[in-house]
């Protein structure tokens, strides 16, 4: 057996990929491991959203490199592949700066990863960043039956990828492409073999998830909605997720699926980026601040419960202090579960990138730091409301301590919980202790649990 180590950085998109890419190797005859020092080809699957992630890259194949020349002087070949948004983005440079590596295979290739390592045999540095006019989704065999990864009880599955908004800050038009939806036949039959495997919640994902549009079995074109309501349909699967959204894209159908079907957790990552139309405008996101207001509202009158969650970025070009007022003030009336915040960082071949009044790396700290601590404490007065109430949990993995168990509830949430008799895969009533900083800490309510047999 060959050893195949895969570090992914950055979204869900590159964790579901690194999946696909080792079951595109798994006919190969490669297992993974979790030690690079033990494998036979290293895959850095990378990210290219934000701050030196090129530099990163470029320190981690240092790395590499001393663990290529071990091996070597044991006897033994490491092939060394980048993947991912930095291997699109910069392309043929990596070899120039990283001899190290064997293959750059961009996004839109893994599924020719089998027959690029059989090239890098005999050619030095071989690159693939290639557009492909053909559907890739078509060319990813999932791994045969037997050999199918364990996926663990939560999995993600990729309907739709790229994206076709720009906005002027953003580098996954260029790296990622033109938006592509699955179409629904393929992604239910992934859904059930996934239920097959053991999974018990799918998050399905896309760069721009809300902007679905596959066909349909119907030949009618679906929107994400009716393809929710359509996976509500497989056996055993008790909980659906999407991410990320888009505001333009909340149609009145997704947001009565959140009202319909109990299945589709109520927790919506929807990111807003800024609270000033003026900012909002700049990075061509299409959406006012308002508008923002008012598709919350609309979610919350179908799941008055829903938890929210958002990216924002602070000292985009040309924003002031009362820009930045605008988006505390936004966040103060929202009220965010959770949510992630950046720096501006200027992404080359943006548009962005070109602005005047780029804002000192002093002021951007600042600010990330006031809001930064406004969402915290946002999130820790959500976490706050959970205890006391009962509320299942969705088993997933090992607790922290012998004999406990780790697991999510509904709002996405970890949670704590003493295992006695339960198992990874059950979905339990949990009565919600207290809130820790990180994780909530409950006990099985009474009643049966539902097992994952169940
Ligand atoms: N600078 C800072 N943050 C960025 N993001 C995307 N591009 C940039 C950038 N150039 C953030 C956005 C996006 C999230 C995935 O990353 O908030 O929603
Ligand atoms: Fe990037 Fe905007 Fe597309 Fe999101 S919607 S992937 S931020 S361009």
């Amino acid at each position: 057996m060959k050893k195949l180590f895969i570090k992914s950085y950055g979204c869900q998109m590159n964790v579901y990929d690194a999946g696909r890419m080792a079951d595109a190797l798994a006919p190969e005859g490669f297992i993974e491991t979790a030690d690079p020092a033990d494998a036979d080809v290293v895959i850095l699957n990378t990210c290219h959203i934000r701050e030196k992630a090129a530099e990163k890259v470029y320190s981690e194949l240092g790395r590499v490199r001393r663990i290529k020349q071990e091996r070597a002087g044991a006897g033994r070949d490491t092939k060394v592949v980048v993947a991912g948004c930095v291997a699109q983005a910069e392309g043929a440079e990596i070899l120039r700066r990283a001899p190290v590596v064997d293959v750059v295979v961009g996004p839109q290739s893994y599924h020719r990863l089998p027959a690029l390592m059989k090239r890098a045999e005999r050619e030095r540095g071989v690159v693939d960043t290639e557009f492909p006019v053909e559907d890739k989704f078509d060319h990813l065999p999932l791994a045969p039956r037997p050999k199918l990864r364990a996926r663990g009880v939560s999995a993600f599955l990729t309907i739709q990828e790229g994206c076709d908004k720009f906005c002027t800050f953003c580098v996954v038009p260029y790296t990622r492409g033109a938006e592509v939806s699955r179409p629904v036949a393929k992604v239910v039959a992934e859904a059930e073999r996934l239920a097959e495997a053991g999974v018990r919640e799918i998050t399905v994902i896309g760069q721009n998830v809300n902007a679905y549009h596959g066909e349909g079995p119907d030949g009618a074109t679906w929107s994400l909605g009716r393809l929710l309501r359509r996976l509500a349909e497989v056996p055993c699967v008790a909980r659906l997720r999407y991410t990320t959204s888009h505001p333009r894209d909340m149609d009145d159908d997704l947001i009565a699926a959140h009202a319909e079907l109990p299945a589709l957790m109520p927790y919506l990552h929807l990111p807003v980026q800024a609270g000033s139309d003026r900012i909002l405008e700049a990075m061509n996101r299409r959406h006012t601040a308002d508008d923002y207001r008012r598709i919350v509202e609309r979610v919350r009158s179908a799941r008055p419960d829903i938890a929210l969650s958002s990216d924002f970025i602070v000292g985009f070009p040309g924003e002031t202090e009362e820009d930045f007022a605008e988006t505390l003030r936004l966040v103060e009336e929202v009220g965010f579960a959770s949510a992630f915040s950046f720096k501006y960082s200027p992404r080359p071949g943006t548009p962005g990138a070109e602005l005047d009044g780029q804002v000192p790396e002093e002021v951007k700290a600042e600010r990330l730091q006031r809001l930064q601590a406004l969402l915290e404490e946002q999130r820790q007065a959500f976490n706050r409301g959970t205890v006391g109430r009962t509320v299942d949990v969705l088993l997933e993995k090992p607790g922290r301590h012998p004999g406990q168990l780790a697991g999510k509830t509904p709002y996405l949430q970890a949670v704590q919980i003493e295992g006695g008799g339960r198992a990874i895969g059950d979905l339990v009533p949990v009565r919600i202790l207290r809130a820790g900083s990180n994780s909530l800490f409950g006990e099985p309510a009474g009643g049966p649990a539902l097992t994952a047999a169940a």
